[in-house]
């Protein structure tokens, strides 16, 4: 049976755009009370009169989520606002494309802080909450990324490979307390973190350039993901094809390598 998501608190991170916004509105739409954390306030405060403006709850959170006590404050703030907290979203994130010898020590750790770090600041705050209760889901955006290793987006994909080994084995952990653990793999997706890539990385190399063919809107990661909440899996994919392709790089990581090869030499 599906699980009714209606008065069912989420609190999502990287809600000021993107897939994050996208969520955010479809967690809404589904009844869920939202809270939606980013740096950028106006944009959230905004998402917020729209929401409620449409019948449903939210409140905005100011987070920088490489600020562990600012992360803790996000749950702290879901649960004073709608009574408990019953999912956490680890959306927040950003990419660069460099190779790794140009690349400084600081942007290597950075990214790790925000993509990776960033999400265990909110996850475990909220565990504290959701193992006693015995019931809650935890999601982090991760990407079909973490799948494979491509050249200029070594530091960014070995981020989301790591999102994707804590959500595997924090799946297991969790089963016994009644909470779900999925992570969510986008393929390439219309948003601004491609700005972000280019302006990081003083234009695009690969990914900032073309598509590989894939490219998806934010609403159908979006409803993906709510599908997920209803119906808990571990992996949230938007078709069946890009799961499989991934699949099948990872069964043949030879293959897979000529490929990227292939497609690098003629991009860059
Ligand atoms: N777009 C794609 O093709 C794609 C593919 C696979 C995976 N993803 C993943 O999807 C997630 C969302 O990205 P998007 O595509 O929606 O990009 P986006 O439109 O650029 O959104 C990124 C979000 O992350 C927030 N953020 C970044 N750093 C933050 C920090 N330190 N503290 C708090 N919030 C922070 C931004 O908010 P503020 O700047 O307001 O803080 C923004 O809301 C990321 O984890 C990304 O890796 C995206």
């Amino acid at each position: 049976m599906a699980n009714d998501l209606t008065g069912k608190p989420i609190a999502i991170t990287g809600a000021s755009s993107g897939i994050g916004l996208a969520t955010a509105r479809a967690c809404a739409a589904a009844g869920m009370p939202v809270a939606v954390a980013a740096r950028r306030v106006d944009r959230l405060d905004a998402l917020v009169s729209e929401i409620t403006a449409a019948g449903g709850r939210a409140i905005a959170v100011a987070v920088d989520v490489r600020d562990k006590d600012q992360c803790r404050a996000l749950i702290d703030r879901t649960v004073d606002a709608f009574g408990s907290i019953y999912a956490v979203y680890a959306n927040a994130g950003y990419g660069y494309e460099k190779p790794v010898h140009e690349t400084s020590e600081d942007e290597l750790r950075d990214i790790f802080e925000t993509n990776f770090w960033g999400s265990l600041n909110v996850i475990r705050p909220a565990l504290d909450r959701m193992i006693p209760q015995r019931t809650g889901h935890v999601l982090m955006c991760s990407s079909c990324l973490s799948k494979v290793g491509i050249p200029y987006m070594c530091s960014y994909s070995a981020t989301k490979a790591a999102q994707d080994h804590f959500g595997r084995g924090m799946r297991h952990e969790l089963v016994a307390y009644g909470i779900h653990v999925s992570t969510v793999h986008p393929i390439r997706t219309t948003t601004e973190l491609f700005d972000e890539v280019a302006r990081r990385s003083g234009g695009g190399r690969i990914y900032g350039r073309e598509a590989m063919g894939f490219v998806q809107s934010p609403d159908q990661v979006a409803s993906a993901t709510v599908r997920c909440l209803r119906r808990p899996r571990g992996e949230v994919w938007t078709s069946l094809s890009t799961r499989l392709l991934f699949a099948a790089a990872t069964a043949w990581p030879g293959l897979a390598e000529v490929l990227i090869r292939r497609y690098a030499r003629r991009t860059s």
